[in-house]
């Protein structure tokens, strides 16, 4: 178990930070007495120590000392307050993860002074153990810490290695803010639902159902995408009609050029990131 025995503390114990903490724990992966939680909200950390028996703190500082992993899931913004906070308080072996979007790993070290760092880009759906986790290191991270980052992220969901941190960028393009465009699409087509006549409750539960069932059935017959949609598509019927619309209205044109632009802001994000 590359978890075992490895104090963890989590620097912001907010929607994400209390997400990982449960995978781990509800996983028997670490347990609640090896993590300390710290926060400022006296709030935040009750509602967590109503749950789960974990040490709770309002300082940061004293939350990283003697911790094998430190894990930073706070709002960017406030990295480099915490950053002032933490110089030189962790120790130098341990692990430093980041789950905050748009902040670089040379921004990340220089801002804790710190060596061993793992930068991850997750998803909103993590909230519910189904998130998709893209991630990187530096070189000073050993084997035995990116046996546990991997530990660490599957308490989210599902978890992809990049070698080169640009991939940070397309990942925060398609999957990060990816729920994102799938709520619009799945939002677009309740309306229309309702548009035709369906009660708002009818038009969810078939546009709900209908987006899961085809997931899991795209994941299982490992059929190319466009292949399924053809198989849905009889010449001159009701399909076709609306894919000739969609393609009228640059339906695949609008997407890619927004995920683009998704891709283009992250990368500009960064470099002001880099030069702070
Ligand atoms: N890719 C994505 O879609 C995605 C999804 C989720 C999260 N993320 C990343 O995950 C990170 C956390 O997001 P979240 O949704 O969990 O945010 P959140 O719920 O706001 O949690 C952040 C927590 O940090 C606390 N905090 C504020 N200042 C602090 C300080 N100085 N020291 C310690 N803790 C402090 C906040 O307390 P207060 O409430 O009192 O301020 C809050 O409880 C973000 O950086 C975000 O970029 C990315």
């Amino acid at each position: 178990m590359p978890l075992e025995n490895s104090p963890i503390c989590f620097i912001g114990a907010g929607a994400m930070g209390t997400a990982m903490m449960a995978g781990l724990i509800k996983r028997n992966l670490v347990p609640p007495t090896n993590i300390i939680a710290s926060d400022p909200s006296s709030e935040q950390l009750a509602k967590l120590q109503a749950l789960y028996p974990v040490t709770t703190t309002h300082d940061n500082a004293a939350a990283v000392q003697n911790r094998d992993i430190v894990v930073l899931s706070i709002k960017p913004q406030t990295l480099a307050k915490v950053g002032a906070e933490l110089q030189g308080k962790i120790p130098a072996d341990a692990l430093v993860i980041s789950i905050l979007a748009g902040a670089t790993i040379s921004g990340i070290s220089r801002k804790l002074g710190h060596e061993r760092v793992v930068r991850v880009m997750p998803n909103t759906p993590a909230l519910v153990g189904k998130g998709i986790s893209v991630w990187t290191h530096t070189k000073m991270v050993s084997e035995l810490q990116k046996q546990q980052t991997k530990t660490i992220l599957h308490a989210l969901g599902e978890e992809v290695y990049v070698e080169d941190e640009d991939y940070l960028d397309m990942a925060t393009a398609l999957s990060g803010s990816g729920p994102a465009y799938v709520f619009l699409f799945m939002e677009s087509l309740v309306d229309a639902g309702v548009h035709m006549g369906f009660s708002r409750r009818v038009a969810e539960q078939l546009v709900y159902q209908t987006v899961d069932g085809s997931v899991e059935y795209a994941r299982q017959s490992k059929t190319h995408l466009a292949e399924l949609r053809n198989m849905v598509t009889s010449p001159g019927g009701t399909t076709a009609a609306a894919l000739y619309q969609f393609n009228k209205g640059g339906f695949r044109t609008v997407i890619s050029k927004g995920i683009w632009a998704a891709y283009q802001k992250s990368r500009y994000l960064g470099s002001l990131d880099n030069n702070e």
